[in-house]
């Protein structure tokens, strides 16, 4: 039906006569003369037509928003001054010859030049919004990132092999989507939340190198980073240890960076401890474009007579820890009001602060609520260790070190946002070194999957100081986002039995859950590993999105529904008879009949 995309007409087509289909983008009628902006996925083009064939002017004067035409004309060049230079056919347009009206469209809920439209609106049409031109380059992107992520695999002898959707529950830390059987009922399969036990499985086979773009799903608490359904690169190798996993798949990301954006990522990525993490930034994901740092006081505070200080600096599990903001003296009453609502939400009980005024003048130089409470030689062991300068402000965060490193984690960025302090454009690391286990409610958990190896080194501390064992994990991350995470996983039975005992599941129960995987181990397990790339959150970096709903086709709300098909939704009694189901909702919420 056409010869061209609308977008890529060009001065090297002048005079040439050209067929374009596409969406109407916008109609303007000058006296005389209609303008139309003919759009699809690749662009704009500007056709013009004017009155000297009646019939086909005619049909244009019927045009409107979202028609879809089919147009014949021939390109020539725009009079001299109306060139459009922020066009890419900007200096070409197309004198109409022929026009069909191939279907007319109502009023479009959603303007195509608005970027002001509610999130909720743009759901519930998001054929729509998917036409906007913002959207069609982030989908283009997307499509970009997966092919080039596929030829980096292909060329490196990666197999793509599909695992099943419909599967038992695997541990990844979130709630499970559940199926209910037909065929055996009272039974359900769940969704995976990854294919973590499959793709172990495969390496068992010998497959020796796999990779999928999957689905996942996970039924948490959603944010701007997290959807019920999301998509992993997902990869698993066999003989290969850590440090080559890394090696391969950050030369991946470097050539992803380079061949769909242009940018040149550090060769190495740097690579950063857990332990150094949480210390310096608060945080095992740390946004390396904010300069701020954390500084333990801990030591300086322990005989200080203000409890809320003394108490966490005297606890085991506690931190007391100082950031220092340069030129924060700038900061008003209200703004640091609105930094301690900030970290509030964090669950921090307060924001301390000390403004710099004067360093050299010692105490008198100093403004605060709370330095009536701390001898000289804490307050000169904070300026010391803080590196404070003149107009400086110091905040101060002390409770449970998991509470002081998410408050003031996520205030250092905070500030490095409000602040401009934010340097460099992408930031990439790893973290490596992570604890196998983390202790909470009275039991230990996995810090990232129970499939994870410890180090070796650290074997024997599974029996004697579980607390302290480090597993072979390494996460990467972007500019303060996870974006991929793996390990080394486990590969001997005996292993696999001991870490299933910590983390409290039974010999019956591992039976039950992962008597599969288990089995297997005991017929020739090479040693493996792997990772998975969040896809979504790396096209959302890519494109300089905010929300990864945005690099998503057809996302699901917070509240994890879709506004489109109005999923998830109810269904009549007799599917739930033939699964053998009834329901028990609220009284409220009681269905009739
Ligand atoms: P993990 O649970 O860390 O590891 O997930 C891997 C990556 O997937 C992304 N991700 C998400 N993206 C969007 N929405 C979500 N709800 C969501 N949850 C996770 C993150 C994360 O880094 N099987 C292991 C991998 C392995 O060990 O090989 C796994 O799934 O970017
Ligand atoms: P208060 O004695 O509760 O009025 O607190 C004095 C100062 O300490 C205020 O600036 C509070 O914001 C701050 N503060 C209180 N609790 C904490 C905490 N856990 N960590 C850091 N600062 C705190």
């Amino acid at each position: 039906m056409r010869s061209h995309y609308c977008g890529e007409v060009n001065a090297a087509h002048i005079d040439e006569t050209v067929e374009l289909c596409g969406w109407v983008h916008r109609r303007r009628d000058h006296g005389g003369v209609i303008f139309i902006d003919l759009r699809d996925r690749e662009g704009l083009v500007q056709v013009v037509y004017d009155p000297d064939v009646p019939d086909v002017f005619a049909t244009a004067e019927q045009v409107r928003s979202e028609f879809v035409l089919r147009i014949k004309g021939r390109v020539r060049r725009r009079p001299e001054g109306t060139e459009n230079p922020d066009m890419a056919t900007g200096e070409i347009e197309v004198l109409g010859k022929e026009l069909e009206i191939l279907n007319r469209a109502d009023t479009p809920p959603i303007q195509m030049d608005d970027d002001d439209v509610s999130e909720e609106l743009r759901l519930r049409y998001r054929y729509i919004d998917l036409r906007r031109p913002l959207m069609q380059e982030r989908m283009i992107l997307r499509s970009k990132v997966t092919r080039a992520l596929r030829n980096f695999l292909d060329d490196n002898r990666f197999m793509e092999i599909e695992t099943p959707m419909l599967t038992k529950a695997t541990p990844e830390g979130a709630r499970d989507y559940l199926v209910p059987s037909r065929t055996h009922q009272g039974k359900f399969f769940a969704l995976p939340q990854s294919p973590q036990l499959f793709k172990q499985l495969l390496m068992m086979s010998g497959m020796d190198r796999y990779y999928q773009i999957v689905r996942c799903f996970r039924d948490e608490d959603l944010r701007a980073d997290r959807q019920p359904e999301f998509t992993q690169l997902d990869m698993e190798l066999s003989f290969m240890d850590e440090e080559q996993i890394m090696n391969l798949t950050e030369a991946m990301i470097r050539k992803l960076f380079k061949e769909t954006l242009d940018v040149d990522l550090p060769d190495p990525f740097p690579r950063m401890s857990y332990e150094e993490g949480m210390r310096r930034f608060g945080s095992d994901r740390p946004d390396l474009r904010c300069p701020l740092e954390l500084v333990d006081v801990a030591d300086l505070m322990d005989e200080v007579e203000f409890k809320v200080f003394a108490g966490p600096a005297k606890d085991p599990e506690g931190r007391v820890a100082a950031l220092r903001l340069p030129r924060g003296g700038e900061l008003s009453r209200k703004e640091i009001d609105d930094y301690t609502k900030f970290v509030a939400i964090y669950g921090a009980r307060g924001l301390a602060y000390i403004k710099v005024n004067d360093v050299a003048a010692g105490r008198d130089g100093l403004q605060s609520p709370i330095l009536k409470f701390l001898p000289d030689s804490a307050v000169d062991g904070i300026m010391q260790r803080t590196g404070a300068e003149n107009g400086d402000l110091i905040f101060f965060g002390a409770d449970k070190a998991t509470v002081v490193n998410e408050a003031l984690g996520a205030l250092r960025v905070k500030l490095g946002e409000d602040r401009g302090l934010m340097a460099g454009d992408w930031k990439p690391l790893w973290v490596v070194d992570f604890p196998m286990f983390e202790h909470a409610d009275g039991r230990w958990h996995a810090l990232h999957h129970p499939f994870t190896a410890p180090k070796e080194a650290d074997l024997e501390k599974l029996d004697s100081d579980p607390g302290n064992c480090l597993s072979r994990a390494y996460d990467m991350v972007l500019n303060g986002t996870e974006v991929g995470g793996g390990s080394i996983r486990i590969f001997r039975e005996a292993v696999q039995e001991k870490v299933f005992g910590l983390l409290g599941i039974g010999e019956e129960e591992a039976k039950e859950k992962f008597g599969f995987l288990l089995d297997a181990l005991r017929f020739g397990c090479p040693p493996h590993g792997g990772l998975a790339f969040g896809l979504d959150r790396l096209v959302m970096l890519m494109a300089g999105a905010d929300s990864i709903r945005d690099v998503m086709a057809f996302p699901k709300t917070q509240s994890a529904a879709c506004l489109l098909t109005q999923a998830p939704s109810e269904v009549n009694p007799e599917q739930l008879r033939e699964l053998g189901i009834r329901l028990r909702l609220p009284q409220s919420d009681q269905q009739t009949g």
